[in-house]
Formats: structure tokens, C-alpha cells, sequence
């Protein structure tokens, strides 16, 4: 009896120390998480600025939005905090098929969350790009970026009493700056009235109606293709009654973007309190290019003032591409007359320019043109 009473003494003294030991083991590995954990934090929240220059994105996470929208989730390799202004883009920066391409796609996160960068993507058929993003850009993937650019965002244009408009994907810029207004707290009221071709291609759908619930200072309508019609001036009127009162920020297609000029226009509008966005004018740009079929027998000579190169272009072409194709000294970031990258001195002759909005008046002065919006009309010298 003594015997199996020391056994069994003897057994459970075992089983108390296997006990202690799993539980030290625990608490060992409960506190080295823990501690790596803390540390990780301390690590975010000491990373350094990233200010504007050229990196490596690597994609975290592809979040579907709308059948042809995803946003895209990006960090780098090292832990930065990512600098920009609410409604600023970024330029990626990919070769395809031997030539450097890029495209500029503008931020959707806000820069109050700076451990990411957000970008929110329309897969467009034909778009070059986009379609190649969209087979490319999974978890781990990594492309070269540079930015952040644009004047069109809150810091430069601020504004407390605002109204957003925005159609399809041109609610990225729009949706940074609400995500920024409402982070900080500031003193803001916002109207928020996005167009979408039908309920399933509303884009952020969900979190526009929880912020709407969130905040008493934020208030969003949809206009819908299916159910509504397109935005005109009697649902603007209805949807804003204090139109006047507000800055009028708008980002959507060249068509969505005059359509609604011309109407805050006739109600007297002030439009020095209009800012506006074109969205994807580059993929528009490029697939109008690409099926202009009817090639011009006229042709220009272009001669570059530095580097002594004569080329010619036909009037049909953009200068930007003539030059490119020389390898002049410039860079075709946005493609759009968003980003200012592409301007050019002309010394001698004329183009014809379909926008300059980045230029000052003192450069328009000077002959500065955006080579992504100029096609030559006669020779050219141009200052490169
Ligand atoms: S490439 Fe950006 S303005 Fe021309």
C-alpha cells in the first residue's frame, strides 16, 4: 500500500511540474509575443517619413470594389509612413514590351493612415495598363512608383464646407479627402454625391453609408444610371440647396465633368470655388490614339535646341511621343495635363494644345507646353 501511495505521490508530483513547465513554456512565448508586438508598434510608430521621390510599392492585399474596380494595398519594404495631400496621385512606373510605361492612378487612402497607400483601380478594356495591373498586382508583387503629385487636393485648395462629385472611379481623390476631413476631426460639412452605372458599381458602397451614420457632418447620395438617369440640373438643385455655400470638388470623365460646369454655370455659380480632376484621360487618351487609323501626309519637322535631333511628326501625334521616341530628357507621367512632368519650351513655331492647366501664366507666357496635350501645327524648335 505504502508503495502505490509513493507511486502515485510520485505521479502527481510529475504531473504538477509537467504543469508548471507547459505553463512557464506559455507564459514565455505569451511575453515574447507580446514583446516582438510592442516592438513591431514602436517600429510604425518611429518609421521614417516617406516624402516625395521614387520607391518600390509591394502589394498587400487586392480588395474587389465593383466587377472592373479593385483597390490595391500597397507598403514597401521598409516600415515608412507615406507622405501626401488628400487627392494626390501616384505615377507607377512599368516596362511593357520593351518601353517604360506610366500611368498615374491618384490615392484613395488617407494620408491620417499613413502605414499604407491605397490605390483604387478601374480595369479598362484596351487600357494597357490596367489590364496588365490587373493580372500582375497580387500579394508580393512589386512595382517602381514615383509621386506623390497633383494640385488637386485639400492642402492646396482647402476648404471647409465642400461638395464632392465624382463618377465611377474618379472617387478615389474625393473619397482620400473625406477619409482625411473626418480622421481629423475637422470642422467640416461635407456633401457627397457620387454617379455609378447601377448599385453593384457603386464603389466604397459600404463604407459611404456607415460614415454616413458615423457622422452627423457627412452626408452622401448616390445617382444611379439604372434608377435615376444621369446627374442634371433639377437633382442637383434638390440634392444641394446650399450649392452656393460649398467648394465644388469633381473628379469623373471629360463628358461628367462638363456636364456638370455647364450646370453649376447657369445656376451663377462661383468657379473660382470649382476644382476638377479628370479621371483616365491617359487611357482615353491612349486608346483614341491607337485607333486614329487615318494617318496624316503632312508632316512637321521638330528640331531640339540642346541635343541638335531633327525628327518629324505628323499633326495627328502627340509631341510627347515624338519626343520619347528620340529619347529627349522628359518624363510621361499622368499622360493627362494632371502632372506638369512633360513641359516643354517651345522656341519657334506652333502647336495645338488641349490643356495646360499645371502651367503658371508666366510659363504659358514663356511658350511652355504640356507635351502630353500639344500636337504640332507647324515646324517646331523645341528648347531640350
Ligand atoms: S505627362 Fe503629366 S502633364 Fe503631361
Amino acid at each position: 500500500m505504502i508503495g502505490v501511495s509513493e507511486s502515485s505521490q510520485q505521479s502527481s508530483n510529475m504531473k504538477g511540474d509537467g504543469y508548471r513547465l507547459s505553463f512557464f513554456l506559455f507564459l514565455l512565448i505569451v511575453l515574447s509575443m507580446s514583446h516582438s508586438i510592442s516592438h513591431e508598434a514602436l517600429e510604425w510608430a518611429q518609421a521614417p517619413r516617406l516624402e516625395k521621390g521614387t520607391f518600390e510599392l509591394i502589394c498587400q492585399q487586392v480588395i474587389p470594389e465593383t466587377p472592373d474596380i479593385s483597390t490595391f494595398v500597397f507598403q514597401t519594404s521598409e516600415k515608412i509612413h507615406f507622405t501626401f495631400k488628400p487627392g494626390q496621385f501616384i505615377t507607377l512606373m512599368q516596362e511593357l514590351d520593351g518601353e517604360m510605361v506610366y500611368r498615374s492612378y491618384t490615392i484613395s487612402s488617407s494620408p491620417s493612415r499613413p502605414y499604407t497607400l491605397n490605390l483604387t483601380i478601374q480595369r479598362v478594356e484596351g487600357g494597357r495598363m490596367s489590364e496588365w495591373l490587373f493580372g500582375y498586382l497580387k500579394p508580393g508583387a512589386v512595382i517602381k512608383a514615383t509621386g506623390p503629385d497633383g494640385v488637386f487636393n485639400l492642402m492646396d485648395k482647402p476648404a471647409r464646407n465642400v461638395l464632392f462629385l465624382s463618377a465611377s472611379c474618379g472617387i478615389t481623390p474625393v473619397m482620400s479627402m473625406t477619409r482625411w476631413m473626418l480622421d481629423t476631426c475637422m470642422d467640416a460639412d461635407i456633401r457627397f454625391i457620387h454617379s455609378a452605372a447601377s448599385e453593384e458599381h457603386i464603389v466604397f458602397r459600404k463604407e459611404l453609408e456607415m460614415l454616413d451614420q458615423q457622422h452627423d457632418c457627412f452626408n452622401h447620395s448616390c445617382v444611379l444610371d439604372d434608377r435615376d438617369g444621369w446627374l442634371n440640373q433639377e437633382m442637383l438643385q434638390h440634392l444641394v440647396p446650399d450649392l452656393h455655400a460649398r467648394t465644388l470638388y469633381i473628379c469623373g470623365s471629360p463628358a461628367y465633368i462638363d456636364a456638370v460646369r455647364s450646370m453649376v454655370e447657369q445656376a451663377g455659380f462661383d468657379m473660382d470655388n470649382f476644382h476638377h480632376e479628370v479621371f483616365n484621360e491617359a487611357i482615353i487618351t491612349e486608346i483614341s490614339s491607337r485607333n486614329h487609323s487615318e494617318e496624316s501626309d503632312t508632316k512637321h519637322q521638330v528640331s531640339l535646341e540642346k541635343t541638335a535631333v531633327v525628327f518629324e511628326m505628323s499633326p495627328d501625334e502627340f509631341l510627347v511621343d515624338g519626343l520619347l521616341a528620340q529619347k529627349a530628357p522628359i518624363v510621361a507621367a499622368c499622360r493627362a495635363g494632371v502632372c506638369g512632368a512633360c513641359k516643354v519650351q517651345i522656341l519657334e513655331g506652333e502647336v495645338e494644345s488641349t490643356g495646360n492647366a499645371v502651367l503658371t501664366a508666366a510659363e504659358i507666357e514663356q511658350g511652355f507646353v504640356l507635351s502630353c496635350c500639344s500636337r504640332p501645327k507647324s515646324d517646331l524648335r523645341i528648347d531640350i
